[in-house]
């Protein structure tokens, strides 16, 4: 049987009942994985021609995506995988974390720092799941960059939210979590050294500040656009360390765009999608640009919707929706 892997064009011989994943590491074909078990996403990839079973089912060129680990060959069958030269693979690890700080920066905010007991390997953009404890899980994106001596994490404090509660009355310095990763397909495409739009909405913020600092810190001078989306400024946190890394960097520019009530001098006030209009009037404006996208589900869909009328290319937009429950492969507020 045989397995035509585009747009490589790469033809791998494999017998029913392979598993995908499986198949295309045997035969050296670029693709990311990182949990093998159907949880970060990032071994996606669309079938063309044919069809792959998939957990009992079949799935063919219908399908939106299947995930490579999570797939059976059962005939011959063209699949496509994603950007063969932005590959990610970062074994997926649980790690043991201790918290080393809890600030306060807004009243429904708190930023996490772990020590952790070894060094975990992610991608700017991804998410890990933190355990708190016994029913304490939700996944968090990771606003620190892999090197940094601590793992920070951005977590809104939601009404009523067990886990967000537990952190805001009773996570200390000193507790411990179970933190795995990483997940996630929203990573930083390190390939592209053209300008970049990065829009995070809440907490949100935290991907975002890990893919824009490791952009500059790699040595990009490429323009960098930061569009930071807040209720209102009562909610708003982080400008200091944005403000900071605009000092060291002259080519990231910050927009901080306030919803509702009074805005502070040099902040906008409105929608971030409006901002994004405004700011580029022309609808070819953004096509050398690469989006990431982070925020709730309403907002990465008007985000994403003013990113693609400004001229940038739907499929060059990376974006992460989360929830306030735990979802699969989404991040939570
Ligand atoms: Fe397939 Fe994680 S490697 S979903």
């Amino acid at each position: 049987m045989q397995l035509l892997v585009q747009p490589i064009g790469q033809s791998i011989d494999f017998g029913v009942g392979d598993n995908l994943l499986d198949t295309l590491r045997r035969a050296a074909v670029p693709i990311s994985y990182s949990c093998s078990a159907g949880r970060c996403g990032t071994c996606r990839c669309k079938i063309i021609d044919g069809s792959i079973e998939v957990g009992g089912d079949r799935a063919d060129c219908s399908t939106d995506a299947v995930l490579a680990c999570q797939a059976t060959l059962t005939e011959n069958c063209t699949i496509e995988i994603p950007e063969p030269d932005e590959i990610v693979v970062h074994p997926a690890r649980v790690l043991k974390g201790t918290v080393d700080s809890v600030e306060a920066p807004a009243h429904d905010v708190r930023i996490v720092r772990f020590r952790t007991n070894r060094p975990l390997s992610f991608s700017p953009g991804q998410f890990a799941t933190v355990q708190f404890g016994r029913g304490l899980e939700r996944p968090y994106s990771m606003a620190s960059v892999e090197g940094d001596d601590l793992l920070e994490f951005h977590i809104r404090i939601v009404p009523g939210g067990a886990v967000s509660g537990h952190v805001a009355r009773t996570l200390r310095r000193g507790d411990t979590a179970r933190i795995s990763g990483p997940l996630g397909t929203s990573y930083l495409r390190r390939k592209h050294d053209g300008p970049i739009i990065c829009v995070g909405g809440g907490t949100g913020l935290a991907p975002v500040q890990s893919i824009v600092r490791a952009t500059l810190e790699s040595g990009n001078r490429k323009p960098v656009h930061l569009y930071f989306g807040v209720r209102s400024e009562a909610d708003l946190y982080g400008a200091p360390t944005l403000a900071e890394l605009h000092q060291r960097y002259p080519n990231l520019h910050v927009q901080i765009v306030v919803a509702s009530g009074s805005v502070h001098a040099g902040h906008r006030a409105g929608l971030v999608p409006d901002a994004i209009a405004a700011d580029w009037p022309d609808n070819h404006a953004l096509q050398h640009f690469r989006g990431y996208v982070c925020g709730s589900p309403p907002m990465v869909a008007a985000v994403t919707t003013a990113l693609v009328a400004q001229g940038l290319d739907a499929g060059r937009i990376y974006a992460d929706a989360f929830f306030t429950q735990p979802q699969v492969v989404s991040q939570p507020a």
